[in-house]
């Protein structure tokens, strides 16, 4: 069965492209760590829309999930054409202070687990000569974050990675879009311990983003940051002497 895979759909922006492309009769596979979440999602997408979705429990943080999820996946026979590499989070506060582990934990979900996803469906999607894929970077992606340090160079790698990948995919039919939302409403700034972050003064709606992801994705469109205040934001960054935008940045990242 051909299906969509959406990594990190038990909440915000993954449950919302879950919703929207099981309206367009996509069948799922809905990939996170809370299970409950995950199954109720499921029962009401399949009963809303009448479309298969399967749920797969999976801390990417972990250095064998993706193998693990692949091998489970290969056994039900479910071929992926279309990949959301969505999961991730953040962590506020000084690099120093932090945490190793969950800093660590971060980089394995946010590059590594998505590299290895699209590098496990690709070679059935180029033998097929078609497929798609959408990467969720952050307009972090853009400049450094000092006191989100990790998580802002996270999104860089996933820009980057993107982007090559596009171009070398390209003649193969299979299109590979990243996108970019600034902050957004979701339960994002919970998993970063940033409550009271200034950035959340500004989130914007979370389907917004979504649609914006999906036309991007529809287009072929290399990446898009979602929002016109983001556009903005990005370009003013990428005009300015970088000192200023570390700077400006580091203010902005204070809880
Ligand atoms: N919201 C924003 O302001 C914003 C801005 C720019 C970019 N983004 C990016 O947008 C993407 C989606 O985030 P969101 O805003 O929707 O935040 P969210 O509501 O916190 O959702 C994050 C999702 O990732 C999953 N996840 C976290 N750790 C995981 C792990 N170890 N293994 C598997 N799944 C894991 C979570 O599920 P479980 O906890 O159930 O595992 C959850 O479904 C992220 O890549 C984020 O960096 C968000």
């Amino acid at each position: 069965m051909d299906v969509t895979l959406i990594t990190g759909a038990s909440s915000g922006l993954g449950a919302i492209f879950a919703r929207k492309l099981a309206a367009k009769k996509n069948n799922l596979v809905l990939v996170a760590r809370r299970k409950d979440r995950l199954d109720k999602l499921a029962a009401e997408l399949t009963k809303a829309y009448g479309v298969s979705v399967f749920v797969e429990v999976a801390d990417l943080s972990a250095p064998t999930a993706v193998y693990k999820l692949m091998k489970r996946l290969a056994t039900k026979k479910l071929e992926i054409t279309c990949l959301i590499n969505n999961a991730g989070f953040g962590g506020l506060g000084a690099f120093a202070t932090q945490d190793m582990a969950r800093q660590t934990e971060m980089i394995n979900l946010n590059c590594t687990a998505l590299m290895q996803l699209c590098h496990a469906v690709l070679p059935s999607m180029k033998l097929r000569k078609s497929g798609s894929i959408l990467n969720v970077s952050s307009t972090a992606a853009f400049q450094a974050g000092p006191n989100m340090a990790v998580y802002y160079a996270s999104k860089a790698f996933v820009l980057s990675f993107s982007e090559a990948l596009h171009e070398e995919v390209k003649p193969d039919g299979i299109k590979v879009s990243c996108l970019c939302p600034g902050p957004t409403k979701t339960e994002f700034f919970d998993a970063a311990s940033a409550s009271s972050v200034k950035l959340k003064f500004f989130a914007g709606a979370a389907e917004k983003v979504v649609d914006d992801g999906l036309a991007a994705l529809a287009r072929n469109q290399a990446f898009i940051v979602s929002g016109i205040m983001n556009k903005i934001f990005v370009q003013a960054g990428r005009l300015s002497p970088r000192f200023l935008s570390r700077a400006i940045t580091k203010r902005m990242n204070i809880s």
